[in-house]
């Protein structure tokens, strides 16, 4: 077979993203160029790879085979590129990071000067909820892992860097806005604003409810936390978030922080990788900015 590393790579790309202009997107190509990598890659092959049905896009199972064969070999020639990068010492190659939809209101603050600093990596970062990270970390899809709640696992090193607050909004014109130290019975006549099912947010508040001994009362689940600070202000109920998503934007006016008993809870957030994951010097160079840059995550306020 003459199979090109570039038709694998295409190839590849359009099972991962299910789609031909997502690809050509991904890969900087047009879309003409992918589909006709793809078809010449079918006839090399000679079995169809992909069906089409209505718009979307099904791996037929030749289809199934290769991608998996691609992946790995995408992995492994990864792997082979770090180590040549690592066995030069040079701090250049790709670092992947997943990380929990809380941190993008901080982790683009620490990334851009990293990324001026060493021109050379090339970073991704995918922003995902909870258990979608949680489940990259099993498939060891990425370098490093960044969340708020770390899994209760011996084979991941899980090392805290920034504090991290947790808590209570109401509407600013909420009566409970003006009373202080206000009781958890209290709060649980109040109806709830919380996040989808997966969000390490959603559990923390779970968890202090049901560990309190007491129902929580959910009025609506919203898949951000923007969409739960405007249902917030909105009145639609009572929120737990972290302090991290509550710096300025004009939303903030609209929402008051209420004063609980044992609130703020003060938490941290985490960067972890697998214990027995040989980190690259990409890697290492990450964690050592991390922990040298941390007020660069800070609040200017
Ligand atoms: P979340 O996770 O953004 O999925 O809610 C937050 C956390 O891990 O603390």
């Amino acid at each position: 077979m003459r199979v090109t590393v570039r038709q694998l790579q295409t190839f590849e790309a359009v099972a991962r993203l299910g789609s031909v202009t997502r690809a050509a997107e991904e890969m900087h190509v047009s879309q003409p160029t992918v589909s006709k990598q793809m078809k010449q890659l079918q006839e090399e092959i000679g079995l169809p790879l992909l069906d089409q049905i209505g718009k979307k896009l099904f791996l037929t199972e030749a289809g199934q085979e290769l991608y998996q064969t691609c992946s790995e070999w995408i992995s492994t020639w990864g792997r082979l590129e770090q180590k040549m990068a690592d066995l030069k010492g040079m701090k250049q190659g790709r670092l992947r990071i997943a990380a929990v939809t809380t941190t993008k209101y901080f982790m683009p603050r620490i990334l851009g000067p990293f990324c001026q600093t060493y021109p050379g990596i090339d970073v991704s970062l995918e922003v995902l909820n909870r258990t979608r990270v949680l489940e990259r970390l099993q498939q060891n899809e990425d370098d490093l892992y960044i969340m708020g709640v770390p899994p209760d696992d011996a084979s991941v090193v899980a090392q805290a860097f920034l504090e991290n607050q947790l808590v209570i909004i109401a509407p600013a014109s909420h009566a409970l806005a003006q009373q202080s130290k206000i009781s958890l019975q209290t709060l649980a006549q109040e109806p709830f604003v919380l996040r989808e099912q997966g969000s390490g947010t959603r559990l923390l508040i779970e968890r202090l409810f049901r560990e309190s001994g007491l129902n929580l009362n959910v009025r609506m689940e919203l898949g951000s936390n923007e969409a739960i600070k405007q249902a917030v202000a909105g009145g639609l109920g009572i929120s737990l978030i972290s302090r991290s998503t509550l710096h300025g934007g004009p939303i903030s006016s609209e929402i008051a922080l209420l004063d609980v008993v044992d609130f703020p809870i003060k938490r941290h957030w985490y960067v972890l990788h697998h214990r027995d994951k040989k980190a690259s010097v990409v890697t290492k160079t990450f964690i050592e900015y991390l922990f040298t840059h941390i007020d660069l995550l800070r609040p200017h306020t």
